[in-house]
């Protein structure tokens, strides 16, 4: 599907090519033969002042001279200032524009004059485009929105690893499809039974064993945080282990948790109409766990990587788990429910619990749209992180900062835990009060991992795209997929390969 391409910009034949540039360096000086194929037609732009290369700012020319029908201008600031972000941003309203125009080819220049490695510079361009070459629609006819074909990257000179590179982010791109795929589908069609389904698809060709846990062997393993939320559907819960074997006989476990509320109406606790609305993304968190699983195994990476996944729904019904109730989880700790809607910590709480007791793994990470809080801390622009680990907080910083995946790290202090202590049980599911309601939810899941070394990264804000954001080029209408990159990077560097 994508290509990489060392040609004259002038003679690429594609419907249509995205041309980036900076703010204070002459097109002329940077694309010279394709400014000459053109008349002179970017200079005379420039010079009128219609395009200035600001960042964020585009502009669509129809020339003739050249073998493509249109060019995209599209500007990047000031060229010291680029960084990967601001190229993956460029890949991505290249791709974003023709996809509004319907387009089938497009080719995109790669930067030229940047103090940045040309590898780096092709991943990040590359990333940007085909993450946002993504199209959830269940439109009829021609209303829907078409995907682009063909990508093909242009460089002046051949960039060695370049075609590697771009292998690579394919796989990457087609883990966020998955992953995007799974979450933006509707609760109708995306129950429990459906996921575990499409998860069985999605590694049937894969070195990867899919385990599937059902209510029995719930019961019998004492997942009573699973089976209590999963009470009140018709379609029972279940817990889905994704193991890949990909390190050394004997090297450790990595952990990822995912949550997979397939639909969250709060439950008997019901949530109201509009908070209701997007709660078919409250699987998010499953959802993009199985699309890192999917890529460390296509890219045969070298560790041992294990992702438990609590698929539920929590809907009120007469069978459904009520308030007051006690639970006995997985590692024996009791739980008073105080609210029905804050399903999300009990269902992770069993399987952080399994995976640290189970595979004793070096790191647990989890992803979870768990609290509105961290959405009014936070909004839309990054994750909030928790963790116990200063180490694992460093590397997960640190991956952020390279894959443009943001996180903030959050307090995980004592005084939370505090305000979970339930007179009853062991502790209770939500607080006496609204106060910190996204650290409650993290130290409400400390109890849980055992010790591990651990990541929660709450992505309740970033997890699809809202009237607010996040606003990305490449984070089409719908699921974004966050965090996939992000907790590969962070496998990456945490693990030191
Ligand atoms: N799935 C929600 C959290 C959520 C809210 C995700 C908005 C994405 C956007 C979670 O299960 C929930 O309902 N949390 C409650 C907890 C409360 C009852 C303590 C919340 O945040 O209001
Ligand atoms: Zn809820
Ligand atoms: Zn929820």
């Amino acid at each position: 599907m994508a290509k990489l391409l060392a040609a004259r910009l002038s003679k690429v034949s594609s419907d249509m090519l995205a041309l980036p540039l900076f703010k204070d360096t002459q097109p002329s000086k940077l694309f010279k033969e394709l400014d000459e194929a053109l008349g002179g037609l970017l200079t005379r732009v420039v010079s009128v002042g219609d395009f200035k290369g600001e960042e964020g700012e585009s502009l669509l020319l129809y020339p003739s001279g050249i073998a493509s029908p249109r060019i995209l201008l599209v500007g990047l600031g000031r060229k010291d200032d680029v960084d990967l972000e601001k190229l993956r941003v460029f890949g991505g309203v290249a791709v974003q524009r023709a996809k509004e125009l319907k387009l089938r080819k497009v080719a995109v220049a790669l930067p030229r004059g940047l103090d940045i490695d040309p590898v780096d510079q092709l991943r990040a361009v590359a990333e940007g485009a085909m993450l946002a070459n993504y199209v959830y629609s269940e439109k009829s006819g021609d209303m829907k929105e078409r995907e682009v074909e063909e990508l093909v990257f242009v460089s002046t000179a051949l960039t060695p690893g370049g075609d590697e590179t771009l292998r690579e982010v394919e796989v990457v791109a087609q883990a966020y499809r998955i992953a995007r795929d799974l979450a933006n589908a509707p609760a109708s069609k995306m129950n429990p039974a459906r996921f575990e389904e499409e998860v069985r698809k999605v590694f049937s060709q894969l070195p990867v064993d899919v385990k599937v846990f059902h209510r029995e062997e719930l019961e019998k393993m004492g997942m009573y945080g699973i089976i209590s939320v999963g009470k009140g559907s018709a379609v029972p819960p279940r817990l889905v282990v994704l193991e890949y074997r990909g390190g050394e006989e004997g090297s450790p476990w990595y952990g990822i948790v995912g949550k997979g509320v397939c639909f969250d109406a709060g439950g008997l606790g019901i949530k109201t109409a509009e908070s209701m609305r997007n709660m078919k993304f409250d699987k998010s968190g499953a959802a993009y766990a199985v699309g890192i699983v999917y890529a460390a195994a296509r890219l045969g990476l070298k560790m041992n990587l294990v992702a438990a996944l609590p698929l539920v729904e929590n809907l009120p019904s007469g069978s459904a788990y009520k308030p007051g109730d006690v639970i006995r989880m997985f590692n024996g700790k009791t739980v008073e429910v105080g609210h029905t809607d804050a399903e999300g910590r009990l269902i992770m709480a069993d399987a952080l619990a399994y995976l640290a007791q189970e595979y004793r793994p070096r790191v647990l990470v989890d992803l979870a749209t768990l609290t509105g809080a961290i959405v009014v801390a936070l909004g839309s622009v990054m994750a909030g992180l928790y963790t116990n680990s200063d180490d694992v907080a460093k590397a997960m910083e640190k991956a952020a900062k390279k894959t443009g995946e943001r996180v903030w790290r959050m307090p995980l202090v004592k005084e939370y835990h505090d305000l979970i202590k339930s007179d009853v049980a062991d502790i209770r599911n939500v607080g006496v009060v609204r106060s910190a309601g996204a650290g409650v939810a993290a130290a409400f899941l400390e109890n849980f991992v055992e010790g591990t070394p651990w990541a929660h990264l709450d992505i309740a804000g970033v997890a699809w795209v809202k009237e607010d954001g996040p606003k990305k080029p490449y984070y089409p209408k719908g699921a974004t997929g966050f965090g996939i990159r992000l907790v590969l990077e962070f496998l990456k560097i945490y693990s030191g390969s």
